[in-house]
């Protein structure tokens, strides 16, 4: 079945773009998005994208190229801050939150008339970066993650078990900016069918349900140094005339100009059918709970025939979960060099 999915090839006013890119720069630094194991029984010691970052060393990601693990690492931990929880946590971002475009598009797609803004990020990739397939991670009446693993929540949706708890999100993701490469490539054909790209130019985006929906994010053009040796606790700082700086505190490992570096700015808005679901959200009326989670999927595992030698112990279980339902797009036939 396809995914619905709407492009907007321009997005913003001319005045309002260039704005975008001016609330980058005065915000101003932006630190590395690095993962840290989990450490609750089920599942520890597995990253909380296990499942994409497991595809993605497996795989060589969308063009099957092989690298060692540490080149992989560096080219997925990118920079990332919030321009919006809720409410704006920087000036300048309020017409963005409530642009009438994103909320109109998740209305149309989700078919559900309540769409309420959560969240606005920015992430910044640099040159020779990518974003490994996947899907993002949902949320759930009872199941979310502040108190359940990323790769679990991700299983339950694959799962499609618990989709009379799950609650929609839409997801805009937009880009400013002269980036070079670094497309946005995503599958609403399904995981089996051609991955169709969009460019990353400036001003324009695309919304669609990413949690369902594999996508990911190209190699951005790598300049003519190598990636540098990034290392967790580095942050990416807009030194003022057009120049951004890599490294702790002052020190520079790597500078770059602003049309080397990769800029986005998601959003993403619950998509609610009805003032009765509003409640029932609020209220916690009909809310799961991870023992009942749990015993739904392994119910669902022993129908499959999966736990014939007994229910494996945590971190076993956490991979055979991830394994029985998260099936990744194969790497396309493409190459791009
Ligand atoms: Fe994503």
């Amino acid at each position: 079945m396809t995914a619905g999915y709407v492009h907007f090839p321009t997005l913003l006013s001319e005045a309002d773009a260039d704005a975008m890119l001016r609330l980058c720069e005065r915000f101003g630094s932006y630190g590395m998005y690095g993962q840290k194991p989990g450490e609750e029984e089920l599942g520890r010691g597995l990253y909380p994208r296990h499942d994409a970052a497991m595809n993605y060393l497996r795989t060589g990601g969308r063009f099957g190229r092989s690298e060692s693990a540490a080149t992989l690492a560096v080219r997925t931990n990118y920079f990332r801050e919030t321009y919006a929880y809720d409410e704006p946590v920087v000036d300048g971002i309020e017409g963005f939150l409530w642009h009438e475009g994103l909320l109109e598009a998740a209305r149309d797609i989700f078919d559900r008339p309540i769409v309420q803004p959560a969240i606005v990020y920015a992430n910044l990739l640099i040159p020779g970066q990518e974003l490994a397939v996947h899907t993002d991670v949902p949320e759930f009446r009872g199941a979310n993650r502040t108190k359940d693993p990323e790769w679990l929540l991700v299983v339950m949706h694959h799962s499609s078990l618990f989709e009379r708890w799950r609650m929609p999100i839409a997801t805009g993701v937009s880009w400013f900016g002269g980036c070079r490469g670094g497309d946005f490539a995503f599958y609403p054909e399904g995981p089996d069918e051609a991955a169709v790209t969009v460019p990353a130019a400036h001003d324009s985006a695309i919304l669609l349900d990413t949690d369902s929906v594999f996508h990911g994010v190209d190699r951005v053009a790598e300049t003519a140094t190598p990636l540098p040796p990034l290392a967790i606790g580095m942050r990416l700082t807009f030194e003022g005339n057009d120049t951004w700086r890599i490294g702790f505190g002052d020190e520079a490992v790597i500078r770059y100009r602003w049309d080397d570096l990769r800029f986005s700015v998601s959003w993403k808005a619950y998509c609610l059918a009805d003032e009765a679901e509003r409640r029932m959200v609020a209220e916690h009326t009909d809310d799961l709970t991870r023992p009942r989670i749990m015993d739904m999927l392994l119910r669902d595992l022993e129908r499959r025939g999966r736990l014939r030698d007994g229910v494996p112990g945590g971190t076993d279980l956490a991979l055979l979960l991830i394994e029985e339902y998260v099936r990744f797009p194969p790497p396309s036939a493409a190459t791009d060099g």
